[in-house]
């Protein structure tokens, strides 16, 4: 949610700045612009709206022959102000002598903004020309008072960096909630959203904290803390930042769906043992050692539907009861620590800010935490007691596909865990590890149908708005297939719980209206069919995910075949199927499914 990327050093910044750009384009690709300066204090500014190739194409047009050491730049997903070049950052001052990036929101920026509109003009809507005036407004001596001072004024969330143009050898940053990196190389110092954009660039970087501020200059960099320069350690690169070649695909989103099966065997390796059928893991042994009777999972967006999936698989094996809450929701409830209670954060990327946000609220009541996370080497593995990777590798654009599956498996694994140690269920497990062995397999059967799901997905492109339909432990499966179709084709999808239809979304049903429903075969078959029935019988049309046999072939008008198998593999398999329907859904309508439009991959503003 928003880039930011700064380079102060011998090389000239801005090839560098936009390839930093491209590799943070995945927080937000609504406008890009970047800012370089050179020794003589020349300023050299461009803008554009859309991707970061479109910045490319400007900055190459507008090439001169300065060498601007110092710069900063900045990849936009869109909070305050439309999309347009006046909103797209670095934000200067009214004087031109402050650039400034953002990365988060100034809540109380509208009261600034009032009180400076008196000596100010403002040009854009952002939040952020605000801080760019406050610091003119405030400015004495240096840019680390004024900025010290500065940030006692601004409500978070903010991660900023900012030059002064008549001190052309310096970039000061400062972090307040969002993230920034600091990383430093032969030729000169770098600032970063993240330190995936640093590996190719850094020797080593440094992770600040909350209130450091960062004052690079003449290509060296100190961190203070509250005025006062603190040690802060810095650490050999050891990221490597590799996206893989698309190959034979011609999107990141297809590739990773076809990526699951091997996804899945990185998951389940060195935790799961084929040969023997048993489950080994530390860490999940170690969960025994508490005393937990209810687990809580708190998550966003598509790990919300995966938190959903793992806990009906929890209440399922090791009979404990699981709640599964928004992180946003979370946020605005009211919090009833209980010390018997696993509070679970589930996350891909560890950014996403209400998730963080109440990860504090909970550990503020010293209450047992567990994080489940994509992103290796992510601070959460410092912040809370015990975790997991999900292992799901790099996922480089917006919709999460292989990590949700990561995800469910790894939660299936701690409900097997828990199953063993409460029920001692050892020959049932030994069967479901047996069946796990093949769900590689499994999945490749659904993956070779791709052809047969594409025409599927054509027919379904003419359609407005579409029901998606599932009971029990298919509910969320529901819910995630939805989520996928609506963010990559822009069609209006909407999950229900197949048994609450008849409670009001029916009356929507018609030919025109379809259901799509996930009814393989399961505990909740035969009353899901009894839904799909009350559908056909109004007339309406359904697609059905369901393991296929004769006397079904009346219920559905369009079929897309789940593989045989025991429910919790038919999960995999479906949610699998569910991500190329919705991915052909998308580019039948011509969509950019890595980058659907208004979203960004990671969020870290509330
Ligand atoms: C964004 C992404 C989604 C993701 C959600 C939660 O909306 O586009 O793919 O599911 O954030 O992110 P997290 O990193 O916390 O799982």
């Amino acid at each position: 949610m928003c880039g930011i990327f700064a380079y102060q050093g011998t090389k000239n910044s801005i090839p560098l700045l936009v390839d930093g750009l491209r590799t943070l384009e995945y927080r937000g690709y609504d406008s890009a612009g970047v800012v370089g300066v050179n020794s003589a204090g020349d300023v050299f500014s461009q803008k554009a709206i859309g991707k970061v190739s479109n910045l490319a194409t400007k900055v190459e047009k507008h090439k001169t022959s300065s060498i601007y050491t110092t710069g900063i730049a900045h990849t936009r997903w869109a909070t305050h102000g439309t999309v347009t070049e006046a909103n797209t950052h670095p934000h200067t001052s009214e004087n031109q002598r402050f650039y400034i990036v953002h990365n988060g929101i100034i809540e109380n920026y509208k009261e600034l903004k009032k009180s400076l509109s008196q000596k100010y003009h403002f040009y854009s809507d952002t939040d952020t020309e605000v801080v760019a005036k406050l610091i003119e407004d405030n400015y004495e001596t240096d840019l680390k008072t004024t900025l010290e001072k500065v940030s006692l004024l601004l409500t978070w969330a903010y991660s900023l960096a900012v030059i002064d143009v008549e001190k052309p050898n310096m970039i000061v940053g400062i972090k307040l909630g969002s993230p920034l990196i600091v990383g430093k190389s032969s030729n000169g110092v770098f600032i970063s959203s993240d330190v995936n954009a640093l590996a190719s660039v850094a020797g080593s970087y440094a992770t600040l904290e909350d209130h450091e501020m960062v004052i690079i200059e003449s290509w060296e960099y100190q961190v203070y803390m509250s005025g006062a320069m603190i040690r802060k350690d810095a650490q050999d690169m050891d990221i490597e930042y590799d996206v893989d070649e698309l190959g034979a695909f011609s999107t990141y989103t297809e590739k990773e769906i076809h990526d699951i099966p091997s996804v899945l065997e990185n998951v389940f390796q060195w935790r799961m043992n084929f040969s023997d059928m048993s489950l080994h893991n530390e860490t999940l042994e170690e969960l025994f050692e508490h005393d937990i009777d209810r687990i809580e999972i708190i998550s966003s967006g598509s790990s919300y539907y995966a938190g959903m999936i793992g806990s009906y698989m929890i209440k399922d094996m090791a009979a404990i009861p699981v709640q599964v809450t928004i992180s946003s929701e979370f946020l605005a409830d009211i919090f009833l620590p209980d010390d018997k209670t696993l509070y679970v954060f589930l996350s891909q990327s560890w950014e996403t800010a209400d998730v963080r946000e109440s990860l504090k609220i909970v550990q503020a009541k010293w209450c047992l935490t567990f994080w489940i996370v994509n992103v290796v080497g992510s601070t959460i593995a410092r912040l809370t007691d015990m975790g997991l990777y999900s292992h799901a590798g790099v996922e480089v654009w917006v919709a999460s596909t292989k990590n949700v599956i990561a995800q469910v498996g790894v939660l299936l694994m701690m409900a097997m865990s828990l199953w063993l140690k409460r029920n001692l269920q050892y020959s049932q497990a030994r069967a479901l590890i047996a069946e796990l062995s093949e769900l590689g397999s499994k999945i490749d059967e659904v993956l070779v149908q791709w052809p047969r799901i594409r025409e599927i997905a054509k027919k379904y492109t003419k359609y407005q708005s579409m029901f998606v339909l599932g009971r029990n432990i298919f509910y969320p499966v529901s819910g995630e297939a939805s989520l996928k179709c609506k963010e990559l084709s822009y069609i209006h999808t909407e999950s229900y719980s197949a048994g609450e239809l008849k409670h009001g979304p029916l009356a929507l049903v018609s030919p025109e209206f379809p259901c799509i429903v996930f009814n393989p075969e399961g505990k909740s078959y035969i009353k899901t069919v009894s839904n799909i029935k009350e559908i056909r019988a109004r007339e309406g049309t359904v697609l059905g995910f369901v393991t296929k046999w004769e006397e079904q072939e009346d219920l559905y008008d369009d079929i897309i075949e789940i593989p045989k198998t025991s429910e919790i593999i038919s999960v995999f398999t479906s949610l699998v199927a569910s991500y190329l329907f919705a991915l052909y859904l998308a580019e039948e309508l011509d969509r950019d499914v890595d980058k659907p439009k208004n979203l960004a991959k990671s969020v870290t503003v509330e």
